[in-house]
């Protein structure tokens, strides 16, 4: 009895993977990007792009264990939220007072200490912000944010079309 449970059992996880869920990947350089739009610090980059990218832009570099179902399907959703709320990726398309407002949110989750979410960082170490590296997301987005509403314009990436329109 308890063998032809296991190898039913075995069958349905054999059948799960047959369901993969869609991934995020993208390899374009969108002109919409944050970095690519406002002038940002390379230090601040590099801390976003380790450890809110994954699931904060239209490119994640995925784990080997989201092949194996339901794991992926659990990770592809928290991924698919997290875009949803806010994507670096498409970040100019959000008007003056939203990226403003998701600046905000971003200095609130850096103090709260409540991103990335907690199972990212089990299997991602880099993922572990020090209270250093939180403080300074923080400044910046509340930087960024107060300078966008007073001065967008002072606060393009020189590169940026909209920076080259107005200069
Ligand atoms: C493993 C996936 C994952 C990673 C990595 C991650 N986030 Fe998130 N993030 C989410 C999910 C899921 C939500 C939605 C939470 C909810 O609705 O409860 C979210 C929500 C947010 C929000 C709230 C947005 C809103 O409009 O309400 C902010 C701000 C945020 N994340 C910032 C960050 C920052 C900054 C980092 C990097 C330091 C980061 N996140 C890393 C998954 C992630």
């Amino acid at each position: 009895m308890a063998k032809k449970i296991f190898y039913i059992l075995l069958v349905l996880f054999a059948i799960l993977q047959l369901f993969q869920p869609d991934r995020n990947l993208s390899s374009e350089n969108l002109k919409t990007e944050l970095a690519n739009h406002y002038a940002i610090p390379d230090s601040v980059e590099v801390l976003l792009n380790t450890t809110c990218y994954d699931c904060h832009s239209n490119n994640t570099d995925y784990p080997w264990f989201v092949n194996v179902q339901p794991i992926g399907w659990y990770v592809q959703s928290k991924i698919n939220k997290g875009k949803a709320k806010l994507n670096f990726s498409e970040f100019a398309n959000f008007d003056k007072k939203e990226a403003a407002d998701k600046l905000n949110d971003i200095e609130n989750v850096m103090n709260k200490n409540s991103m990335p979410i907690n199972a990212y960082s089990w299997y991602n170490k880099d993922a572990a912000l020090t209270i250093e590296q939180r403080e300074m997301i923080a400044k910046w987005a509340a930087n960024l944010s107060k300078q966008i509403l007073k001065d967008s314009t002072a606060v393009l990436n020189p590169n940026s079309s909209l920076y080259k329109a107005t200069n």
